[in-house]
């Protein structure tokens, strides 16, 4: 399906025509129909309250005359609240309400989705956003005649705009909404592939192929040299599976100097291994790579938009199985940094890989280091699926982070590293332990991997609970969400603005 921006004119365009209106200004609804008779109807319908400026309302009425014409018309709720997330959740139902609708052909007044201080683009783009994520589908393994739902028929979207200059500025921004999203859906298919099939060898293959396609550069470090260079953390999850274990490393150079450097857990099946998770969503743990998906999903829209920064990938993956050959509990590893860790539960089997690529990062002299992983069960209690846990140890990193949450709907929320969280990890036979007491689990994992950090500025995003959902809300359906990709894309646009 195509989006794209152009003048508005004066004739009603073909298909279904959007227009928003907010609480209170029902009345101005008909304003975007520059057509008198279409005005007049309209203004005829909000004068019988036949609509309402109400958020989630899409009221939808067939036009008198104009039988392949429809007009939907978005209650948006008060101005003094409307943002860009309102926005990305009204291009979801919008897509959806076409389709339902059998439309081929749709066009928006963007000019109606602006205000409080969402501007034209931003408009643009969260639409854009909502849109392309309800448009996603994973069903390919679905014979043709057996699809989840029915098939969609819209083949294209026009966002209507007055101004010349806007335009230009809308049609600017929508492209790079357009990369962005693409990349978060591309995060989202390596996610929702089941874990027979995204196997660490598999995840690097894609990466590679991804990397040659947009100029990335790439290296896949192999078993044998995961093992010449002493990765013990890694080789002790992926000792348990026939499944070899692979190191993912991309780089998009768009400027020189440090690079921002990010880690993303790559768990492609998280059994629990020996301290086996119980069969109940067991399956789940397929989404256990999200973290290495999401930092793959960024360096390609970092390479696509051509950013002008220095950002690096790091993605350890492999999978957690029992067998005859697993890590066993009480095991002591010797990790990369030369730190020995106990291994008291074979389940705490993320912080075991993540602290080997934290490792490795230091070799960038890293500006930054941002890790993302499905962790811990614990931030699903503490957040469930509206917001990822976030730590660190530098205030204006978080803050960015969580400034970027904001703009993107990716909300992040801060937990603290005190000292006393500290003393949970540490081990009487080995420097340390992988698993803290009985609660404060999240934070407890986030601790264990600070030690692994040095002073560099440091932020570790647990996406346990918004990495995938179980069933549709908002923009997101079932399945894996993309989470971090249009956050961290975000705060790599926001530096360069920076600096
Ligand atoms: N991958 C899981 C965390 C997880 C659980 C993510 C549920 C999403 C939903 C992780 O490897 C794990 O098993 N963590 C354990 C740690 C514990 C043994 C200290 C957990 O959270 O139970
Ligand atoms: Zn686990
Ligand atoms: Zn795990």
């Amino acid at each position: 399906m195509k989006i794209s921006a152009t003048l508005r004119t004066d004739r009603l365009r073909p298909g279904a025509v959007l227009s928003g209106v907010f609480s209170g200004e029902e009345k101005n609804g008909a304003n975007a129909f520059q057509d008198k008779a279409v005005k007049n109807f309209v203004l005829g319908l909000a004068k019988a309250r036949r609509f309402s400026g109400k958020e989630n309302g899409l009221f939808f009425t067939g036009v008198p005359g104009e039988a392949k014409n429809g007009i939907l018309i978005s209650g948006l709720g008060e101005k003094k609240k409307f943002s860009a997330d309102k926005l990305r959740k009204l291009g979801s139902a919008l897509y959806s309400k076409l389709n339902d609708l059998k439309f081929e052909n749709a066009s928006v007044e963007l000019d109606t989705l602006t205000g409080n201080k969402v501007s034209s683009p931003e408009a643009a783009a969260a639409l854009v956003e909502g849109i392309r994520l309800r448009e996603y589908r994973f069903d390919h393994y679905k014979s043709k005649d057996d699809k989840n739902g029915k098939q969609d028929t819209l083949k294209e979207i026009i966002l209507a705009i007055s101004d010349r200059k806007v335009l230009e500025a809308v049609s600017k921004e929508l492209g790079m909404a357009e990369v962005v999203v693409e990349s978060a859906n591309f995060t989202r298919r390596l996610g929702d592939e089941p874990a027979n099939v995204m196997t660490a060898r598999r995840l690097a293959d894609d990466a590679r192929k991804m990397a040659r396609e947009t100029g990335l550069r790439c290296r896949i470090l192999d078993e044998k040299q995961i093992r010449a260079l002493k990765m013990g953390g890694l080789l002790s999850v992926a000792q348990g599976s026939k499944e070899p274990p692979r190191f993912i490393i991309l780089e998009h150079r768009g400027a020189a100097g440090q690079p921002v450097v990010l880690v993303g857990k790559g768990i492609c099946f998280d059994s629990g291994g020996i301290s086996l998770k119980p069969a109940g969503g067991m399956d789940l743990m397929r989404y256990d790579m999200c973290g290495g998906a999401a930092v793959i999903g960024i360096l390609r829209a970092a390479a696509k938009l051509k950013l002008k920064q220095h950002v690096v990938g790091l993605v350890p993956a492999c999978e957690n199985l029992p067998s005859e050959t697993p890590q066993r509990p009480g095991d002591i590893q010797r990790t990369l940094s030369g730190k020995t860790v106990e291994v008291l539960n074979t389940d705490a089997e993320g912080r075991l890989i993540l602290c080997d690529a934290l490792t490795y990062a230091h070799r960038y002299k890293p500006r930054v280091i941002i890790d993302l992983a499905t962790l811990t069960g614990a931030c699903v209690a503490t957040f469930g699926d509206v917001c990822m846990g976030m730590m660190g140890n530098d205030a204006g990193l978080l803050k960015m982070i969580q400034k970027a949450g904001y703009e993107t709907g990716e909300k992040c929320w801060e937990l603290p590293l005190w000292e006393e969280y500290g003393e949970m990890v540490k081990s009487p036979v080995a420097d340390l332990k992988n698993i803290g007491g009985k609660y404060a689990g999240t934070i407890t994992a986030g601790k264990f991997l600070e030690a692994f950090v040095d002073d560099f500025p440091w932020c570790h995003l647990d996406i346990a609970g918004v990495a995938w959902r179980e069933s549709p809300a908002y923009y997101a359906k079932s399945g894996a969400t993309g989470a971090g990709v249009r956050l961290i894309v975000r705060y790599l646009r926001n530096l360069a603005k920076h600096s």
